[in-house]
């Protein structure tokens, strides 16, 4: 059991630096977002984000453990890959700037979904009901803002879609004058 446990330490370390860096990554990504949902999404996984990192502090205390922080990687690429949609997201069209974050904080939530499924699945294993309890509330919010994002996506998708057939029909109807605007039109 030694050695679950130490995997098990091991992960929530990880998961304590993904959440530390999440805080503070999310108030840009709410401020980069142009609709509102997409910036309430974020606002609320923000306040929830600073929760976990509470319920994280927890099970190190329900395990005796104390709250170390293990440098994770994984989430200092995907934060900085957040930042590079922000950068690139100014020269976008709106729709499709948040289509890109959308993009961004999913996979960033499905990093976070695959670490506390690991780390829900080790505290069963380790007999740590109480601690599978509190990461099982932290991976449903995971999931659920998950959801959420898709669902923001949704209309979004939907426009711009729209967006590109009415430029279709623009295109049949444009003079050849209007030829580099054809190109930026079908290029999106
Ligand atoms: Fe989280």
């Amino acid at each position: 059991m030694a050695n679950l446990k130490e995997l098990f330490i091991e992960e929530l370390q990880d998961l304590l630096h993904a959440e530390t860096q999440l805080v503070g990554a999310l108030p840009k990504m709410a401020e980069a977002a142009h609709d509102q949902r997409l910036k309430e999404a974020f606002t609320k996984h923000l306040d929830q984000t600073q929760h976990q990192v509470e319920r994280l502090k927890k099970v190190f205390e329900l395990v005796g453990e104390k709250a170390q922080p293990k440098p994770c990687k994984a989430m200092v690429g995907l934060v900085e890959e957040g930042q590079e949609t922000i950068e690139e997201g100014r020269e976008k069209d709106p729709i499709s700037a948040d289509l890109a974050l959308i993009t961004a904080a999913q996979k960033i939530e499905h990093y976070e979904i695959s670490g506390y499924g690991t780390v829900r699945l080790l505290a069963r294993q380790l007999g740590q009901v109480e601690a599978a309890t509190l990461l099982s509330h932290t991976l449903g919010e995971e999931e659920s803002a998950d959801f959420l994002l898709t669902s923001v996506a949704k209309p979004l998708l939907q426009q711009a879609s729209l967006d590109e057939m009415g430029a279709e029909v623009n295109l049949e109807t444009t003079p050849a004058s209007a030829e580099p605007r054809r190109k930026k039109a079908s290029s999106r």
